[in-house]
């Protein structure tokens, strides 16, 4: 699609929404960038695993403060992907954020408002170029406020698990679906209710509930939106 306006997207919304495969795809088709800011903050979690600051017992929140100088994220663009990956002090770390232990640490991690501060400034100096397509929890509120165009996604939590799970099933990863359902309903609480930047739908956003859509679907109501604002 050719275009000449170059405008923000902000995609925000529950976990598991299909909020990232929606914006890759997006950004595809307009030749826009795509920046998955919940890879960032998992990446973060990953670090503070690493290091030994959090597990299920503790967690050392100034150690990591005081680290995060030395946490150094890029993304580089993988061109047979189509999409970017997330590096971490210059290693590739896509492998290890998706998994279970880092899901169940990561609200813990993006709760920290130094840490939130932190990624926040990073993400505002992505868009000094505009034509880019950010997903998260707080773009339309925090982030860009000034987006042209705010998505808001939610389904079902029930809907939400099962996608989760089939998509761990399908990648060879052994776990139960009610430990899925669990993490998905503990991390939407945990977002909602946090105090610094909680998820919550802009006033001027879209909201789509997909709960009975499919991915083509979602897709094909969005990228109107888009055309509409191009
Ligand atoms: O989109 P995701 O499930 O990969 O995000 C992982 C976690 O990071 C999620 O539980 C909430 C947090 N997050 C956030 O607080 N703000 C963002 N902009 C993106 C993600």
């Amino acid at each position: 699609m050719s275009q000449n306006k170059k405008i923000i997207i902000a995609i925000d919304g529950f976990s598991s929404t299909g909020k990232s495969t929606l914006a890759k795809h997006l950004a595809k088709e307009i030749g826009y960038v795509y920046v998955d800011t919940g890879a960032m903050y998992r990446t973060v979690a990953y670090y503070a695993m690493k290091q030994g600051f959090i597990d299920e017992n503790h967690f050392d929140k100034e150690g990591l403060i005081s680290d995060l100088d030395k946490i150094n994220l890029s993304f580089k663009f993988n061109a047979s992907l189509g999409y970017s990956e997330i590096f971490l002090n210059g290693k590739n770390v896509e492998s290890f954020i998706r998994s279970i232990e880092v899901s169940n640490m990561v609200s813990k991690v993006a709760r920290i408002s130094a840490v939130r501060e932190k990624l926040v400034e990073q993400q505002q100096m992505m868009s000094i170029e505009k034509g880019i397509v950010m997903d998260g929890r707080d773009i339309g509120t925090v982030v860009f406020p000034q987006a042209e165009l705010k998505l808001f996604m939610t389904a079902s939590a029930e809907k939400r698990a099962h996608r989760r799970y089939k998509e761990m099933i399908d990648n060879g990863v052994k776990i139960e679906y009610e430990s899925v359902l669990e993490n998905v309903t503990s991390r939407d609480h945990l977002d909602t209710t946090r105090a610094d930047s909680p998820l919550v739908k802009a006033a001027d956003a879209i909201e789509i509930d997909n709960s009975d859509m499919t991915v083509e679907q979602t897709y094909a109501l969005a990228i109107n939106l888009v055309k509409e604002k191009l």
